[in-house]
């Protein structure tokens, strides 16, 4: 009998066991084989097919028991492309993730077979068709994310079985119809966005009142209707995004429930009415924008109440009335713009003495005071803008108080007296200083040529008499210049940024004699015919190539030039060969514009050679967020550096004339750590901007090949150097109010004395996110480099750019990349570091060894330095160093 149930346990537990064993193999089997023609469809880097334990390769993670089920996919940035369809075999997947790579056609429907799916991201592709109805299978799904793509058709409905949706992410596609009302009836929804799509009819009216929604971000769509009522019905939203649509209607007076709200923009919208005084309940409101809408009444003093609030954004509306003096107690309030409206009275003092106000737009209204004699007694004012109103009076001395002026745009308006000699006291005045049609008599003071700075100057339409003062000449960033419609007299100085100047910016002074205009003081022979008839000539000629484009004499030259050497190249070949050249040159692009900025350089550059080269793979030595390099060997023997950007940037070729000037300012914003650009090329599709060549290539390669190699010296001091230069260029960016939109040790070149260069600036002046919403979500900078607040405000900021450059001190100190695996699930460097505490490691073990372990005093100040970078990777934006206290904290390691 025990004999007996000894055998049958003893049988039990072998079935049993092969059972077990069964199972597992056939699991182990499938998932393997599936696994290893994925591997051979999509051809995974790194995925070993010679070892058989497919759940350490990368991306890859199996359930914990042994079982070998693959759980987690995450083939996210690989580059890869291929057929997925594959993926669906393994059954047991929770969690896939495609998004960053090449896929394309449709996204396979038998993905609605995932049945324990939970996470499926697919964005940043070029996945096209409609959405699969079979997506709404996978009901216990929580994110879904299918942004980037080019996808068709509308969101189906049976989508509506994704009941445990939380995140919902569809923006940029081409999806149309409407937004489903059933989107509002997924209780778990937290995040919805859909923006960059050709969505109609009206926001679901029931969007967020069953749901916790958070974030809601549906601009650039065609969306027609009011902004729902429900959207507050639980107060928890925090970022409303529905800019650019056809919205129509009033802002609901229940948008005062919305206690959480920190950001709201409906700009670019055909709202109405007034905003409602509710607004004051939203203490936590930072970011107001409502720009180009209808909206009128007078502006309620209730936004006083918003404590936190630092944009505010009323221009191209009817808002009339003054501006509250409550305004004065926004002690954050960065940015108050209300041009475009009806609004009148002072110029509103109170405003003046909030401390972080940047700029004041008050232009185009009817503003009728005087201006203030306090203007800038507390002021960080960089932007003062008061063009036409009907501000009378005379301009006051005190003008000279405001230093940290860029831009002070005065014309149109009906000022009297003289132009004050303290407004050569304004040394930061860069962009522009416009004092046109006004009434202003007298002499221009010497004192203007200080500003040496400044790019343009408009004193055009008063009544100033005298001469134009010989101490003009130390205006040396001088490019525009309007003198037109005075009482000038006397000679022109001979001053470039005059002569290069259209006989525009002189006429209408009677008295006025010299180049351009033409006729020589007192000397008739002098009088050349010749040199304004080319330039009215070239000025035809590219107004009918150029599309009206009103570009520089010297560019029109350098094109004609290219035009012509072009033509006659065709024209030699096309005679002298078959169809093969032919075809080469008409597959070359047409340059439309041009230019090289450093005049000693326009012999060694020959727009030719660059196009050959960057039709050249081999040339390519990196590819970037925004554009992509090459090397260009000159005939000449000079060696460019071409970066072509990518033609997602088609906004840039829409606004060339504003490009131009762009680049032209940039090329004259000289710092020994950034790379400025000599010159560009625009063609029908493409443009490419031209810089000097580093052959010591970019911090990247630096950092993370050359410490591989067997050669390589450890040397912290270069190290620090670099660092400290970074930090320099970035502060003085942020000093002239540029915003860098991607600082990665990618963007950091290295010249042959390893100073660094940061470069890509001018990306971020031709993509400013904050002139139109399209380019917004484009501009996402690079990968591992991203501040985090970055996902809600879609804004960079300078401490975004400040979190940007802590990442780069720590690739520095630690020589690792930004993002990488061997960090573990979801943690990229900065977190990596951040949670060495607590994983009870000390500072030691994060930092390169190789360089820590030379001697103690390097070792002390690596520790210095990764405090500092500590602090600029705070996740408080606002905790966050200036830029200019960074270089002066890595001053002091270098000191002491
Ligand atoms: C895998 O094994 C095959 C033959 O055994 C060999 O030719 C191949 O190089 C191996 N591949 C790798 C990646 O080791
Ligand atoms: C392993 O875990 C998965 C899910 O976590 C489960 O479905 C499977 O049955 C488990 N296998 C074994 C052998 O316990
Ligand atoms: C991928 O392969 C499946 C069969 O495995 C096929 O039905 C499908 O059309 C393919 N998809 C694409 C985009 O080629
Ligand atoms: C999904 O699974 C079912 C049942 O196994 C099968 O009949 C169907 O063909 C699958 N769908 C796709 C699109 O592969
Ligand atoms: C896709 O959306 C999910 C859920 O919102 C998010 O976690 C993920 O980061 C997004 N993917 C990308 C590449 O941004
Ligand atoms: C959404 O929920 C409401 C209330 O529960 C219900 O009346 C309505 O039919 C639902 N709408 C859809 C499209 O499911
Ligand atoms: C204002 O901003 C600060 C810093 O971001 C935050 O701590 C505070 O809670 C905010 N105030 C309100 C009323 O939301
Ligand atoms: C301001 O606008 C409102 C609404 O458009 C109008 O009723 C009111 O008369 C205007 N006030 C002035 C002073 O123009
Ligand atoms: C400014 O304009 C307003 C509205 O037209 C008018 O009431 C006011 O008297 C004017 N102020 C001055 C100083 O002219």
């Amino acid at each position: 009998m025990a004999h007996l149930s000894y055998m049958l346990t003893v049988f039990i537990l072998v079935v049993l066991l092969s059972r077990i064993q069964l199972g597992n193999s056939q699991l182990f089997f499938h998932d393997q084989e599936v696994v290893e023609a994925i591997g051979k469809e999509l051809s995974v880097p790194g995925w070993d097919v010679n070892t058989t334990d497919y759940c350490s390769w990368n991306g890859i993670v199996c359930t914990s028991n042994n079982s070998m089920v693959v759980e987690r996919l995450d083939l996210s940035g690989f580059r890869l492309q291929g057929n997925v369809t594959l993926i669906s075999e393994l059954k047991g997947l929770k969690w896939l993730d495609l998004s960053n790579n090449n896929f394309q056609g449709s996204i396979p429907l038998a993905f609605g077979n995932l049945s324990e799916l939970q996470y499926l991201d697919l964005s940043f592709n070029k996945f096209g068709n409609c959405i699969p109805s079979e997506l709404g299978m996978l009901r216990g799904l929580k994110a879904l994310n299918l942004s980037k793509n080019s996808l068709t058709g509308a969101i189906p409905d049976e989508l509506i079985g994704l009941e445990n949706l939380q995140d919902f992410q569809v923006f940029s596609n081409k999806l149309n119809g409407s937004i489903p009302l059933w989107i509002g009836n997924l209780t778990s929804l937290n995040v919805f966005t859909g923006y960059e799509n050709q969505f109609t009819g009206n926001v679901p009216v029931n969007l967020g009142l069953y749901s916790e929604l958070t974030l809601l971000n549906l601009h650039s769509n065609q969306l027609e209707g009011g902004i729902p009522e429900s959207i507050c019905a639980n107060g928890y939203l925090e970022f409303l995004v529905l800019t650019q649509n056809k919205l129509t209607g009033t802002i609901p007076e229940s948008i005062g429930r919305c206690k959480r709200l920190s950001s709201i923009r409906i700009g670019n919208n055909k709202l109405s009415g007034g905003v409602p005084k509710s607004i004051g309940n939203i203490s936590s409101l930072t970011y107001f924008e409502a720009d180009s809408n209808s909206l009128s009444g007078e502006i309620v003093p209730e936004f006083a109440k918003c404590s936190n609030l630092t944009l505010l954004n009323l221009a191209s509306n009817e808002f009339n009335g003054t501006i509250p003096a409550e305004f004065g107690k926004l002690n954050n309030l960065q940015e108050l713009i209300v041009s475009g409206n009806n609004l009148y009275g002072e110029i509103p003092t109170s405003v003046l003495r909030c401390k972080n106000l940047n700029k004041l737009d008050l232009s185009n209204n009817m503003f009728n005071g005087t201006i203030p004699v306090d203007i800038c007694n507390t002021s960080r004012l960089q932007y003062l803008l008061l063009g036409e109103n009907v501000i009378r009076g005379e301009i006051p001395l005190e003008i000279g108080n405001c230093v940290k002026l860029l831009e002070l745009e005065m014309g149109s308006n009906e000022l009297t007296g003289s132009i004050p000699p303290e407004i050569g006291h304004m040394k930061n005045l860069q962009i522009s200083l416009n004092l046109s049609h006004n009434r202003l008599r007298g002499k221009l003071p010497q004192d203007l040529g200080k500003l040496d700075k400044l790019v343009s100057l408009d004193v055009s339409d008063n009544q100033l008499s005298g001469n134009i003062p010989l101490a003009l000449k130390g205006m040396q960033s001088l490019i525009e210049v309007d003198f037109s419609s005075n009482e000038f007299t006397g000679p022109i100085p001979a001053f470039a940024p005059f002569q290069k100047s259209p006989n525009s910016s002189f006429l209408g002074n009677k008295d006025l004699c010299g180049d351009p205009l033409s006729g020589g003081c007192g000397d008739l022979n002098g009088y050349d015919h010749n040199i304004y008839g080319h330039k009215v000539s070239y000025r035809i000629v590219l107004t009918v190539i150029g599309s009206g484009l009103a570009v520089f004499v010297s560019v029109t030259v350098v094109v004609l030039l290219f035009m012509m050497r072009e033509k006659q190249e065709k024209a030699a070949k096309e005679a002298a060969a078959g169809n093969n050249t032919i075809d080469e040159i008409s597959s070359r692009p047409v340059i439309l514009a041009g230019n090289i900025f450093v005049d000693n350089l326009k012999q060694a550059i020959d727009f030719d050679a660059v196009v050959k080269a960057i039709m050249k793979d081999s040339n390519k030595t990196c590819v970037g967020t925004f554009s992509t390099v090459y090397k260009a060997d000159m005939p000449s023997g000079m060696i460019l550096s071409v970066k072509k950007l990518k033609s997602m940037d088609r906004t840039i070729i829409h606004h060339q004339s504003k490009m131009i000037r762009e680049l032209e300012k940039l090329s004259k914003l000289v710092h020994d750590n950034l790379s400025r650009p000599i010159g560009f090329g625009i063609y029908e599709d493409v443009v490419l901007l031209l810089h000097e060549y580093h052959a010591n290539g970019t911090l990247t390669q630096y950092l993370h090949n050359s410490s591989q190699n067997p050669e390589y010296k450890p040397d912290w001091p270069t190290r620090l150097a670099i660092a400290t230069g970074v930090a320099e260029g970035l502060a003085f960016l942020h000093h002239v109010a540029i915003i860098h939109l991607d600082i990665s040790s990618g963007n950091v070149l290295l010249d042959s004395n390893f100073k660094p260069l940061v470069s890509e600036v001018e990306i971020s002046r031709l993509l400013d996110p904050s002139r139109g919403t399209a380019s917004i979500s484009a501009v996402a900078g690079s990968f591992g480099y991203i501040p985090p607040e970055y996902a809600y405000t879609m804004q960079v900021t300078a401490p975004g750019n400040v979190y940007s450059y802590g990442v780069v001190l720590l690739e520095i100190l630690t020589t690792r990349l930004p993002v990488d695996e061997a960090f573990g699930e979801g943690i990229d460097l900065v977190k990596w570091v951040h949670g060495a505490p607590a994983r009870g490691e000390t500072p030691e073990q994060i930092l390169d060894a190789k360089l820590s372990t030379i001697s103690f005093s390097w070792r002390k100040e690596m520790l210095a330095a990764l405090k500092v970078a500590l602090l600029c990777t705070d996740m408080t934006p606002a905790k966050r160093p200036k830029m200019k206290k960074v270089v002066e904290m890595l001053k002091e390691i270098t000191e002491s």
